[in-house]
């Protein structure tokens, strides 16, 4: 039997009762219908510290969060549109990380009142940056269209997000496969870099 998809599910906005969460929360419910395992990161509840270059990489302070980045075949990156960009929050998240996120599929989730087309392209560009692929294209939402009482309730941001979840679980399935053939293979792909 072929093991079940891992999935993390980044929460990158810190506020009680964020919208992102609500919107990831609902990806969640359908990917674990698909067979997926998801890793919930909520950063509000588990805090990362700054980057800091003199101190982050030496020190092994991630203990399991480490573990459990390694593990995910899958990144859900959610976040709320702070003045066009990705919050702190997330940024941060990826800041910590980037050979952990080679070969492996960015999935991102906007809460926005403009779309969210400019969080969008920086979160494309992080995945280039670190050999990661993204879906060729990422939820955006409205709280106040979208979203009410905690749940998911416009049929359009429904279909979106139950669209990235069939997405997710196929091409993340591929992928996920592809790069475990790619380590453990000689041919001379960007994945070589981690042989
Ligand atoms: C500092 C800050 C900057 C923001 N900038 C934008 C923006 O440029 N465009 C936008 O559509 N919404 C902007 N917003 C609104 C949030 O993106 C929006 O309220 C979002 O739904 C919050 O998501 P959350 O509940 O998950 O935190 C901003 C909010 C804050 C706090």
């Amino acid at each position: 039997m072929c093991k079940p998809l891992k999935v993390m599910a980044v929460v990158g906005s810190l506020h009680e009762k964020s919208v992102t969460k609500v919107a990831i929360n609902h990806v969640a419910e359908g990917l674990r219908e698909a067979g997926c395992e998801v890793d919930l990161l909520d950063l509000a509840e588990e805090k990362l510290p700054l980057v800091n270059t003199d101190s982050t990489f030496s020190a092994d302070y991630y203990g399991p969060l480490k573990r459990r980045v390694k593990a995910a075949d899958v990144f859900i990156l959610g976040t709320p549109d702070y003045h066009g960009s990705v919050s702190g929050a997330l940024k941060n998240f990826t800041d910590h990380f980037w050979k952990e996120f080679t070969g492996k599929l960015f999935a991102p989730i906007v809460a926005s009142h403009e779309k969210g087309l400019t969080v969008h392209d920086q979160l494309r560009t992080i995945a280039r940056q670190c050999y990661a692929w993204s879906l060729p294209y990422a939820v955006s939402f409205e709280e106040k269209k979208d979203v009410a009482d905690g749940k998911v309730t416009s049929d359009q941001c429904k279909g979106r997000l139950s669209m990235m979840a069939r997405d997710i679980s196929v091409y993340g399935r591929i992928l996920a496969s592809q790069r475990l053939a790619d380590l453990a293979g000689e041919d001379p792909t960007f994945m070589a870099q981690l042989r």
